[in-house]
């Protein structure tokens, strides 16, 4: 089997980092990466082949188009049930516009329910995964979100899915301002138990 540059490899794993709109540069991030990214995502392990993972990508026009779709549908949704929020509405009016491009995450049901549900989870969480190292390699900042209308049964016609579909949440791309992002771990061993 083929052999990789592991210092490489686990430095990338562990430098990766979330980074958030407002440290986005405005600037617009290069379509052949956002393909780089989705093809990556499309290696994700997945048992039995089903490839869960759907994306619908927003761009240009498009981030207003969400925006404005995930404002409504939070108004609406949070007016029926007494839950609006004025702040909340406007952020989710104003923040993807900061983005240069969002991918919604989505995850298609196999018909046939040939695995278990939690089994097409996680795979899209490694076509995630996948997309975070890719964008990371290239020095792209990204995050993936799932406040908003991630959880509404009412968003999940917007991006083509079914009622049996699940709505992940969202990718946020932008390409970094001089940021230094930090994050923490507890260390391995407090997650581990080794039988030997
Ligand atoms: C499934 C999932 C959902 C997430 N949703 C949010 C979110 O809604 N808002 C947010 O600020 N970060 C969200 N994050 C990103 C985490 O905040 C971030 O991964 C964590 O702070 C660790 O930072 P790091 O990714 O830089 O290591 C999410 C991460 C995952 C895996």
């Amino acid at each position: 089997m083929e052999r990789y540059n592991t210092d490489e490899i686990s430095k990338l794993i562990r430098n990766r980092r979330s980074i958030f709109p407002p440290q986005y540069s405005g600037k617009i991030v290069k379509k052949e990466i956002v393909e780089e990214m989705l093809e990556n995502a499309n290696w994700a392990p997945t048992h039995k082949l089903t490839e869960p993972w759907r994306f619908t990508v927003f761009s240009g026009e498009g981030l207003k188009k969400l925006a404005d779709f995930q404002a409504e549908t939070y108004k609406k949704v949070s007016m029926e049930n007494d839950t609006f929020n004025a702040t909340k509405y406007d952020k989710l009016l104003s923040k993807p516009l900061l983005a240069s491009h969002i991918i919604a995450i989505g995850m298609k049901r196999d018909e046939k329910n040939i695995v278990p549900e939690i089994e097409e989870i996680e795979a899209v969480a490694c076509a995630v995964q996948n997309m975070y190292l890719t964008a990371t390699a290239h020095g792209i900042g990204c995050y993936w979100g799932s406040g908003g209308i991630t959880y509404f049964e009412e968003a999940k016609a917007f991006f083509d899915l079914g009622p049996e579909d699940r709505l992940l949440g969202f990718m946020y791309l932008g390409i970094p301002k001089d940021v230094t992002p930090k994050s923490r771990r507890n260390p391995i061993k407090t997650k581990v138990r080794w039988v030997e």
